[in-house]
């Protein structure tokens, strides 16, 4: 006799291709409409699916797994980070938690090489002139920008990203430095030619840019708090594209709005969409939408890996995906 199938409960709308694969294999509740799940609507969701597969919009915390039927299993987040999702209860509930690792590095890294230049060559004021009309011709002394060549580029977290960063920064014959949990191998290193700093605080201080690319986790919270971001040179700049609770976003205003601080490139925000209005109105920052990975490629590979991850539980194996505490 056939098994059922799967009860899927898709959160957003994905890819059609990720979809109709999707709805080929299991039995899925899709939201169409697209509209964010209220909290209501998310912990009904936890109550009828036997997989979940939510995005960073959804927060998935204890009170919402508390309420969830037996049948949910797995959590098969459409995103690499996690921080939405409290994995510690689930695992205690016994739910399985997988992510879309790999697929969004290299887009993540490209939209992180692109702030840097968009700051430090003034990318956006040049672009605003421009659409303004008001552009007389070329002159010496305008929109004269920072040199990216030969800057130290120190970056906080070289996981799959960061070393991605790296990569690419070499080619722009930036000076790799890193801050990390653990050291790398040394043939990384050296593959990198990046310089690995135990100390937070003395890397920042020598830095010209500064690339957030480490998870939120409760130890990275405001990582780069008020203290830490003084350190930093007051010709120096600030990008992340990894997310917003890692900085001190009102440390990063005023320090910004003081000139104690050149610049940043902000891809996330500490408050989601709430982002801080003294922020917007500054010349030396740019600011994106969270779209660092959003690559019709990349969105599709993570669907992809969703896929995979659902498909190999059903097959009463472990999901290539699954977060596990080391990863915590
Ligand atoms: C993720 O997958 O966590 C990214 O932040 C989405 O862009």
């Amino acid at each position: 006799m056939r098994r059922q199938r799967l009860k899927v409960v898709l959160t957003r709308k994905l890819p059609d291709a990720v979809e109709n694969r999707l709805g080929e294999l299991f039995d899925v509740e899709f939201n169409s409409s697209d509209q964010l799940f209220t909290r209501d609507q998310l912990t009904a969701a936890a109550r009828r699916a036997d997989v979940l597969v939510p995005t960073l919009n959804d927060t998935i915390d204890a009170g919402i797994l508390a309420q969830a039927s037996d049948n949910l299993k797995l959590i098969a987040n459409y995103g690499s980070g996690f921080d939405h999702i409290d994995v510690h209860t689930a695992r205690q509930r016994g739910i399985i938690v997988t992510n879309t690792p790999d697929v969004l590095a290299d887009d993540t890294a490209d939209m992180t090489m692109a702030l840097i230049l968009s700051v430090l060559r003034r990318i956006r004021e040049g672009s605003l002139h421009m659409q303004s009309g008001d552009w007389k011709g070329w002159s010496p002394q305008a929109f004269q920008g920072t040199r990216v060549g030969g800057k130290a580029l120190g970056i906080l977290g070289m996981g799959r990203v960061g070393q991605a960063v790296a990569r690419r920064a070499r080619a722009f014959s930036m000076a790799i430095h890193y801050h990390n949990r653990k050291q790398l191998r040394e043939e990384t290193e050296n593959e990198l030619r990046a310089t690995y700093w135990e100390s937070l605080d003395q890397m920042v201080a020598r830095m010209d840019v500064l690339s957030i690319n480490c998870p939120h986790t409760p130890s990275t919270f405001h990582l780069m708090n008020a203290r830490r971001l003084r350190l930093m040179k007051p010709t120096s700049i600030v990008v992340n594209t990894s997310r917003g609770e890692v900085i001190d976003e009102n440390a990063l205003t005023r320090l910004l709005r003081s000139g104690e601080l050149a610049g940043a490139g902000l891809d996330v925000f500490e408050h989601g969409a709430e982002v801080n209005p003294r922020l917007r109105g500054l010349d030396n920052v740019v600011l994106l939408p969270h779209m660092a990975s959003a690559t019709r490629e990349a969105r599709h590979e993570m669907g992809e890996k969703v896929i995979i991850n659902i498909k190999t539980f059903d097959d009463g194996h472990r999901p290539p995906d699954q977060i596990v505490p080391s990863m915590l």
